[in-house]
C-alpha cells in the first residue's frame, strides 16, 4: 500500500472470462464489441513479451496482436490522461532477424507515444549493442532492474504523474529481480515516495509462484506486473486480493488497461484491469505500417533467405521442382495447378513478405535443404507447395522412371496447418484432403 494512500481494488469479475474467450480465433468480428467507454479516470496501458511478433501472419483469419493496431486502443484515451508502458522481452532470440525487429520495435515505441519501457536482461544486452543506450532521446524512458556496470547511471524506476479531477495522482513504475533484489528493496522504494495520491506498480522478473506471493505480500505495491510465460493473459492474484497480480501474455495480443479513479469519498485510489485483445479489425495506423514495410525491405536487404542454414537431404536425394513431376503426371499437375498451394509463393508476394524466412519456410518447397528453395530468381521452380512437399523429393523416383517410388513417406499437413497459421484446420482435415484433391478415384 503507498504510504497516505488506502487503496481497493477492483477486480473486474469477467477479466478472466474474457481472456479465456479472447483466445477462440473467431472474437476477431467486430470492433465495435469493445466497449469504448468515457474515461472517467487516468489509464495505465501494460504491454510486453512481443517476443519477436510484429505483425500476426495473416495466414488464417482471426488472429490477434500487431503494432500497427495499439495506436487505435491506446488513442480511446486522452494522451493527457493516460500512461503506456511497455514490460519488456521484445524479441526471443539473438540472430540477425532478431536484432532488425529488436530496432523496429523501439522505433514503434516511439511512434506510439510510450513514456516507458522497461528491459529484461536480453534487452539490455542487445540494446547496449545496438548503441541504443547511448542514444540522447529514443523518445521514452528506459528502465531495467537489469543493468550492467556499464549502465550505473541508469534508473530502474519511472514515474508520472497525471493530472485530472483538479488533483494530481502519480503513477510509479520500478522493476525489481525476484531473484537478486529482496521486497524489502520495493518496499523501501515505494514507501520513501511522497505523493499523496499514488498508483505504485512493481514490474516483477524472475520470479516463480513462492517467489510471486511473498514479493506480494511484503514489497508494497499496489500492482504486481510478472514477465509472461502464457501466451494468454492472466491474473495471478485471487479476485479482491491485494495486490492485484497479473502478466500480459505473450506476442502483443492483448493490451492490459488499468484504470485510475478515485473512491467515491474522493480521499484514495481504486482502480480495474481489463483485457484488450488487440483484434483484427481494429484500423491500422499509417506511420506503423509504413514501419512494417521498412521492416520487410531491411529483410530483403539483409539477405537473410541466402543465409539461411541448409542441410543436405538424406540418401543423396534432391528435390527436383513440380513442374518436373507433368511429364508423366499430367492430370495431377493440372489439378494442382488450379489450387491454393500453387499459388502459396504469389500470396508471399502480394503481403511484400517473400524474402522473409520466417514466412517463406511454408510457402516454398525444401527452403532448409540445399537442393529446395534458395531465393526466387535462382530457384523459381521451388516456390510453392509443391508436390515433393507432400510426396518427398523426386530425384531418385524420376531417375528410375517411377519404378522406385518417391522418396520419404508424405510429410503431414499439420507441419504447416499448425493451429497458428490455420485455425480452420483442426476438426476439418477430410474437407481439408477434399480441397487439394489431385489424384483420380482409384
Ligand atoms: C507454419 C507454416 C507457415 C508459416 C511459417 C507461414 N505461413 Fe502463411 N500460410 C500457411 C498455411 C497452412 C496457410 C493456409 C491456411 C488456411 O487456409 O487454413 C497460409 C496462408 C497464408 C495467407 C493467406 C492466403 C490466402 O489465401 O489468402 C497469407 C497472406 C500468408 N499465409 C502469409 C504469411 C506470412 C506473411 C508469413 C510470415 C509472416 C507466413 N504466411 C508464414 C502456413 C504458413
Ligand atoms: C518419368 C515419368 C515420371 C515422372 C517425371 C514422375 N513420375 Fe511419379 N510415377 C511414375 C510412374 C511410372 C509411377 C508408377 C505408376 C503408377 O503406379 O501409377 C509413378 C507413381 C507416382 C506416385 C504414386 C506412388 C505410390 O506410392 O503409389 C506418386 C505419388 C508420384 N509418382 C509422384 C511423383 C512426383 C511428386 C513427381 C515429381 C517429383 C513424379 N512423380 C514424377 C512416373 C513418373
Ligand atoms: C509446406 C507447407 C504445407 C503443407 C505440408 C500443406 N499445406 Fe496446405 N497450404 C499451405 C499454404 C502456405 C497454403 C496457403 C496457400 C495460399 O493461398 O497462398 C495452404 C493452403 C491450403 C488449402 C487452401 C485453404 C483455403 O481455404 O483455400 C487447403 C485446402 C490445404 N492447404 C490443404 C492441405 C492438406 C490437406 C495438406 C496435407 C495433405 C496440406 N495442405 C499440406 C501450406 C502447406
Ligand atoms: C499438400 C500435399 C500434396 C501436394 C502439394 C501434392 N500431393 Fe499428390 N497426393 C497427396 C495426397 C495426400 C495424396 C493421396 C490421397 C489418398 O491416397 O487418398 C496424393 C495423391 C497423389 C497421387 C496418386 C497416387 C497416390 O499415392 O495416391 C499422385 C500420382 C500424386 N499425388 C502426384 C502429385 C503431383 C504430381 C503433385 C504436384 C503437381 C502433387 N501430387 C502434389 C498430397 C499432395
Amino acid at each position: 500500500m503507498g504510504r497516505y494512500t488506502a487503496l481497493i481494488l477492483v477486480l473486474v469479475g469477467v477479466c478472466v472470462l474474457a481472456v479465456v474467450l479472447s483466445c477462440r480465433p473467431d472474437t476477431g468480428g467486430d470492433p465495435q464489441a469493445q466497449p469504448i467507454r468515457p474515461v472517467e479516470g487516468v489509464v495505465l496501458f501494460v504491454t510486453g513479451s512481443e517476443l519477436g511478433a510484429l505483425k500476426p501472419c495473416g495466414c488464417s483469419g482471426g488472429q490477434l496482436g500487431g503494432l500497427s493496431k495499439r495506436r487505435a486502443i491506446f488513442d480511446r484515451v486522452p494522451a493527457d490522461k493516460r500512461m503506456i508502458i511497455d514490460t519488456g522481452a521484445l524479441v526471443a532470440g539473438t540472430q540477425e532477424q532478431d536484432v532488425i525487429k529488436f530496432r523496429i520495435l523501439f522505433e514503434a515505441f516511439r511512434l506510439l507515444d510510450y513514456d516507458m519501457v522497461h528491459l529484461e536482461k536480453p534487452d539490455v544486452e542487445m540494446a547496449r549493442n545496438l548503441g541504443l543506450l547511448a542514444e540522447p532521446d529514443t523518445g521514452f524512458e528506459l528502465i531495467s532492474a537489469q543493468w550492467s556496470d556499464l549502465e550505473t547511471s541508469r534508473l530502474r524506476s519511472y514515474s508520472k504523474v497525471l493530472q485530472f479531477k483538479g488533483r494530481k495522482v502519480t503513477i510509479n513504475v520500478a522493476a525489481f529481480d525476484a531473484q537478486t533484489d529482496s521486497p524489502a528493496q520495493a518496499a523501501k522504494f515505494f514507501g520513501g515516495r511522497s505523493e499523496d495520491l499514488a498508483l505504485n506498480v512493481l514490474l516483477l522478473q524472475n520470479w516463480d509462484s513462492q517467489s510471486r506471493r511473498i514479493w506480494a505480500e511484503e514489497s508494497d505495491a499496489d500492482c504486481v506486473i510478472c514477465q509472461a510465460d502464457t501466451d494468454e493473459p492472466q491474473v495471478l492474484s485471487e479476485p479482491g486480493d491485494e495486490p492485484l497480480v497479473f502478466t500480459t501474455g505473450r506476442f502483443g495480443r492483448h493490451i492490459g488497461r488499468l484504470e485510475v479513479d478515485f473512491s467515491e469519498s474522493g480521499d484514495r485510489l481504486v482502480w480495474r484491469l481489463e483485457d484488450i485483445p488487440v483484434v483484427e479489425t481494429l484500423p491500422e495506423a499509417e506511420p506503423l505500417k509504413r514501419l512494417y514495410r521498412q521492416y520487410q525491405r531491411i529483410v530483403k536487404d539483409s539477405r537473410l533467405l541466402e543465409a539461411y542454414p541448409r542441410v543436405p537431404l538424406p540418401q543423396g536425394l534432391s528435390y527436383v521442382g513440380s513442374a518436373k513431376c507433368a511429364s508423366c503426371h499430367e492430370y495431377e499437375y493440372k489439378r494442382w495447378s488450379k489450387k491454393a498451394h500453387a499459388d502459396a509463393f504469389a500470396t508471399l508476394v502480394r503481403v511484400g513478405s517473400d524474402h522473409d524466412p520466417e514466412c517463406v519456410v511454408c510457402h516454398v518447397i525444401g527452403m532448409d535443404r540445399e537442393s529446395g528453395f534458395f531465393t526466387a530468381e535462382t530457384t523459381p521452380t521451388m516456390k510453392n507447395v509443391g508436390c515433393e512437399n507432400c510426396h518427398g523429393p523426386g530425384s531418385e523416383h524420376i531417375r528410375s522412371m517411377g519404378e522406385i517410388a518417391p522418396g520419404t513417406p508424405r510429410m503431414t499437413c499439420l507441419d504447416c496447418h499448425t493451429p497458428e497459421h490455420s485455425s480452420g484446420y483442426a476438426g476439418h482435415e477430410s474437407e481439408y484432403l477434399q480441397k487439394i484433391k489431385h489424384w483420380r478415384e482409384p
